[in-house]
C-alpha cells in the first residue's frame, strides 16, 4: 500500500503533473488518505464499482484499487440470471461467491445485480416463460437469490433492470419484454413482493438507464418511470429504491440541470432513495490528445454529479468499472485499433486521471443532507 501523501500533494502532485504535462506520468497512482471511497463517505455517501471475479482473481493491482477506493462493489454479470442458472434446476453461485468473498475478506459491502432483466434470461427460460409453470422458475429464482444473497452483506438488489422503453408503444411506457409477454405488467409488482419476502430486511431497487440527458426519448423514459414508481408506492408495492445507471455519452446530446433535478426531486418525493448505478462515459472521438479526451470526460461527469449530488435522496454512486483497463465501453473493436475508452475514474494504469479530481471535487461540493 503506497504511503499516505498529504490531501493537497495527492491533488496537486498526482494532478498537477498530469493536466500540466497533458499526459500521464508515472505517478503515485493513489494515497491512502484520499480515496473515492473515503471522499464519498465524508458527505455521506457511498462509492462503489463493478467488478467481474476474473479481474479480482488475476489482477492483484486492481483489486487493491478496489478494495482502496470502493465501499461497495456490484458482480458485472456473476448475478444475472442467465450466468447462475444455466441450466434449469442447477443453479452454479461459485463466480457470484468469489466476489462476495472478495468484499467480505476486505470488508466491503455488495449490491445485487440484478434479478430480472430482459438480457440475461436462460435459454431453456426463454421457451418456458409464456407456458404453465413459467412464473414458477422466475419465482424459485428470486426466491433462490435472495435466499442466498439476501443478507446485511447487500445494502441493496436490483431486483427488475430496465423496464421501461417508450419506444416499444405501450401507454405506460413499459418495455414488451419476454416477462411482459408472458406474465402482463404485474412482473413488475409480483417480482417485488416475492423479494421482499425472501429478504424482509433488503432494500429493494428498479434499475434504470437513459434518464439522464434531456432528449425527447429521455424526457419519455423519465415520465415512464415516475409514473411506475407512482403506480407502485400508491398500491404500496415495496419498493426501496430507484438506480439511475448513469451511463453518460460525449455525443453533445441535450443536458438540462433543471430537468435533471426536477426528476431527481420528484422521484424522492414518492420516498425512494436514488443510486447513480452505473456511472461511465462513453468517448466520442478517441484520437484527439489524451489530454482533451480527459478534460471532456472530467467535464461531463462534473456536469451531471454537481445536479445528482445536490439531490438529498441520492445516497451512492456506482462506476461501472473502476479503471479503463476493464471497461465494457472498450469494445472489441476498440481495442483491435488500439483504443481504450477513457471514461472510468482510473486509466488502463491504474492512475487517477482528471474525472477522478472532478469526482472529488464533485463530492465536496454536496449541501450537508
Ligand atoms: C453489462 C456488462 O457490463 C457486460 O459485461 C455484460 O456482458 C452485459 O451487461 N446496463 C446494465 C448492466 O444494467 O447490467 C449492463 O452490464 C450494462 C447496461
Amino acid at each position: 500500500m503506497s504511503a499516505a501523501l498529504p490531501r493537497r500533494d495527492f491533488l496537486t502532485g498526482v494532478f498537477g503533473s498530469v493536466l500540466a504535462a497533458g499526459i500521464a506520468v508515472p505517478m503515485r497512482s493513489r494515497a491512502a488518505d484520499l480515496t473515492l471511497k473515503k471522499a464519498a463517505q465524508t458527505h455521506e455517501l457511498f462509492w462503489g464499482a463493478a467488478v467481474q471475479h476474473m479481474e479480482l482473481a488475476r489482477d492483484a493491482t486492481f483489486a487493491d484499487l478496489v478494495a482502496e477506493q470502493c465501499a461497495v462493489i456490484v458482480p458485472e454479470w456473476e448475478m444475472k440470471w442467465a450466468a447462475i442458472e444455466k441450466h434449469r434446476g442447477k443453479p452454479n453461485f461459485a463466480q457470484a461467491d468469489a466476489i462476495v468473498r472478495f468484499a467480505s475478506e476486505h470488508g466491503l459491502k455488495l449490491r445485487g445485480h440484478t434479478l430480472i432483466w430482459h438480457r440475461s434470461i436462460p435459454e431453456w427460460a426463454k421457451d418456458i416463460l409464456g407456458q404453465p409453470g413459467g412464473w414458477d422458475a422466475v419465482a424459485t429464482h428470486i426466491a433462490a437469490m435472495l435466499h442466498r444473497y439476501g443478507d446485511s452483506r447487500f445494502i441493496h438488489w436490483d431486483v427488475l433492470n430496465e423496464v421501461i422503453e417508450p419506444n416499444d408503444g405501450r401507454d405506460d411506457g413499459l418495455r414488451a419484454s419476454p416477462f411482459l409477454k408472458a406474465f402482463g405488467p404485474d412482473y413488475i409488482p409480483l417480482s417485488l413482493t416475492l423479494a421482499r419476502e425472501a429478504a424482509p430486511g433488503m432494500r429493494l431497487y428498479i434499475n434504470e438507464y437513459g434518464v439522464d440527458y434531456d432528449g425527447s426519448v429521455e424526457r419519455a423514459r423519465r415520465a415512464a418511470l415516475l409514473r411506475l414508481v407512482d403506480t407502485l408506492k400508491t398500491e404500496k408495492v415495496p419498493l426501496d429504491g430507484i438506480g439511475i445507471q448513469g451511463h453518460l455519452r460525449l455525443d453533445g446530446s441535450p443536458f438540462s440541470e433543471t430537468a435533471l433535478s426536477t426528476f431527481l426531486r420528484d422521484l424522492a418525493s414518492h420516498g425512494v432513495r436514488i443510486t447513480i448505478t452505473e456511472l461511465d462515459v462513453r468517448e466520442g472521438d478517441l484520437k484527439m490528445p489524451l489530454n482533451i479526451r480527459d478534460t471532456r470526460v472530467a467535464d461531463e461527469v462534473r456536469r451531471y454529479l454537481d445536479v445528482a449530488l445536490q439531490e438529498p435522496a441520492v445516497e451512492g454512486i456506482v462506476s461501472w468499472g473502476l479503471s479503463d483497463r476493464y471497461s465494457w465501453r472498450t469494445t472489441p473493436a476498440l481495442r483491435q485499433q488500439g483504443l481504450v475508452n477513457r471514461g472510468l475514474p482510473f486509466d488502463d494504469a491504474l492512475r487517477p486521471k482528471a474525472v477522478t479530481k472532478a469526482i472529488v471535487a464533485a463530492l465536496e461540493r454536496r449541501r450537508p443532507g
